[in-house]
This record gives structure tokens, sequence and C-alpha cells, in this order.
């Protein structure tokens, strides 16, 4: 009952519910991704026409992309239910043997952060994916011995935030690995616009744009946008969200015309600052700023390379003159 009187998890669970219904359900519906959208469907239709179940699927890229409704889609698309799962939750080799001896056939299996699961319990997966079949210990000491069980034939989807993190046995048992991509300005225009139908709220066609060019290339931070501008909007122009309602909004909220936030500037600021604008390796940064080495790993830096804003070398991050220059122009406007 203690969370009926928290307003913080009441608007989680608001939230929640709008992330919920703001996701696509079918191909149609999943704006860009193209290349992965085409293949997959080549690959659902042959493996359907096969009557087999998919081949195992890795989905790589950073937060907010579009990996978890992308399981969800090839589910649908496969005809078949999906038991999510995610690797931090599974304890014990046992678990993951539970799941997977009650699975049916065909169906999918989604692993939700699978290079957070155990090193130990990956293992159990090895065989599985493998052969469908679990070698499991029974008793212990010299009248231990193993039984195999058959599993059904099931697909894997796999998600990480980081693939490098994977072990290569386990990353070469997926036959279908997909990499995400940023999503380009346009795209997420069409992910708000669609977004603002559900929401039932009006956007012009350039505001959606300009929300999309500051959305770190990233849909769920577009929603997020479209979300908080529609609450200026509410106060200020009757609910229709302009230009220069977005203009405010995230001025207010600290997106620069990069949609970099505090954040992103304070890290290339303590780069240029306390390191001269680098080589410096990740750790150093992550203690510069204060944050921990996986966020600025799997948030921050993924989207300042793609913009241009620091380069990677064999001796660490380097600042661009880009970012010399963003920073510099950023700073003069704050003055203003
Ligand atoms: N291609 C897309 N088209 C339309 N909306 C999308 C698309 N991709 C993602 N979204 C929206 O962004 C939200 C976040 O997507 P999702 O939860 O699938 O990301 P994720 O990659 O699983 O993130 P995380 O790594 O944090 O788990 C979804 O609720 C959905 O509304
Ligand atoms: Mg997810």
């Amino acid at each position: 009952m203690e969370n009926a009187n928290n307003p913080v998890s009441c608007d989680q669970q608001e939230e929640d519910r709008n992330e919920y219904s703001l996701r696509p359900q079918s191909f149609s519906t999943y704006v860009g991704q193209n290349e992965m959208k085409d293949n997959l469907t080549v690959f659902i239709a042959s493996a359907k026409k096969r009557k087999e179940s998919l081949d195992h699927v890795l989905l790589f890229g950073p937060p907010g992309l579009g990996k978890t409704t992308m399981a969800n889609i090839i589910a649908r698309e496969m005809a078949c239910s999906i038991r999510s799962t995610s690797g931090p939750v599974i304890e014990k080799q046992g678990d993951l043997a539970a799941i997977l001896t009650s699975l049916e056939p065909n169906h999918v299996l989604f692993i939700d952060e699978i290079h957070r699961m155990n090193r130990v319990i990956e293992e159990v997966l090895y065989s599985a994916m493998e052969d469908y079949s679990l070698d499991i210990m029974i008793g212990q000491g010299p009248s231990a011995r193993t039984i195999k069980l058959d599993l059904p034939r099931f697909t894997l989807i796999g998600a990480t935030t980081r693939s490098g993190l994977l072990s290569t046995p386990l990353r070469e048992r997926f036959g279908i690995p997909l990499h995400f991509n940023f999503y380009e300005p346009q795209e997420l225009k069409e992910i708000i616009i669609r977004s603002a139908v559900i929401l039932d709220v009006q956007i012009f066609d350039e505001a959606a744009l300009e929300i999309g060019k500051r959305s770190r290339g990233t849909p769920r931070i577009a929603n997020r946008l479209l979300k908080r501008a529609r609450d200026f909007a509410d106060m200020k122009t009757e609910g229709v969200i302009t230009t220069e309602i977005v203009g405010e909004t995230l001025f207010r909220l600290g997106i620069d015309v990069y949609g970099l936030d505090r954040l992103d500037r304070k890290l290339l600021k303590q780069i240029i600052e306390i390191h001269d604008g680098g080589p410096v390796g990740i750790n150093t940064i992550a203690a510069t700023v204060s944050e921990e080495i996986d966020t600025i790993e799997e948030v921050v830096e993924p989207y300042l390379l793609k913009s241009g804003m620091i380069r990677r070398t064999p001796r660490g991050r380097v600042v661009t003159q880009k970012a010399y220059q963003h920073l510099e122009s950023f700073e003069s406007k704050a003055h203003l």
C-alpha cells in the first residue's frame, strides 16, 4: 500500500503504462532499422514455411533503440508466445533449466541484459541452444551422474547493450546477430507523430522534426521529450506543440541543439579542462564526472561518438574540434 501514497512511484507507473502503449506491435508500425526488418521478414517467412523455430537472435545496441520492442514483434510475427526474463534475475543453473524445460515447441525465450548473466549459468545455454538438450547433474560425490533431457525446439532472443561483454561461445551460438543503429531525425519525427496520435496531442511537423533532431537518435528519448513538450504546451498553447514550445522545453531541460544534455557537456568540458582534450581512458573520465563506468560506456559515449564530439584512439578518448566549437557557441548563447 506504501506505493499508493508515493507520488514518485505512481508517476513511474504512469510512464511505464505510456511506454507500453507507445510500443509498436508489428513491423509495419516499427519505424526505421529497415535492413534488419527486411532480413527478419525473410528469415521468419522461411522458418514458418519449413514449420521450424526461428534461429536464435541476438539484438544489440544502446538503450532505448527498440530491442525489447523488436523481440516482442518477432514472437508475434512467428505467431508464438514469448517468455521474458533477464540475465541478472537468473540466479542458479536450476532456474534457467526450469525455464527451458517449461518452454513449448517453437516458442520464444527472451533474455534481456544477457551480458549480465553469470558465466556458470550461461553454460547451460550452450547445449540448449545447439542441440536442444540439457545436461543435468543428479546427486553428489561418487554417485553423481548426469542425465540428458531433450528440450523442444525454441528460439532464444538475447538483448544486450554491450555485445563486447558477451562470452565468445555464447555469441557464436546466435545464428542471427542484429545490430541497432541510432535513428535519423526524420525517422524519429515519424515515431513522434505516431506517438502524438496515440497520446492525443497536437504537434506541428517542424516541431516533431525539432524533437527528432535533439533526441540522441533514440526513440525512448524522443517519446519522453514529446511528453515534456506536451506539459509545456498544456500551460501555454492549449495543448498544441509548436517549434517555440519545443525550443523552450528543451532549453529548460538543458538539452542543446545537438541533443546533448548537461552530463554530455560536463564530460566534454572536463576532458578539455582537466585532461587537455585527451586522450584519456574511460575509467578516468567516469571518475572525473562522478558517474558509473557502465553509464558512460552504454549511455553517454555511444552518442558522443556518433555525433562526432569525441573520437576513440588506442590511447583513449579525444575531444574533437566540433565539440570545442559547439561548447564555445553554447556558452556564448547561455550568457546572453
Ligand atoms: N522503431 C521504433 N518505432 C517506434 N517506436 C519505437 C521504436 N523503437 C523503440 N520505440 C519506442 O521506444 C521505447 C523504447 O524501446 P525499447 O524498450 O524496445 O528499447 P530497448 O532497446 O529495449 O531499451 P533498453 O536497452 O533500455 O531495454 C518503446 O516503448 C517504443 O515506444
Ligand atoms: Mg529493453
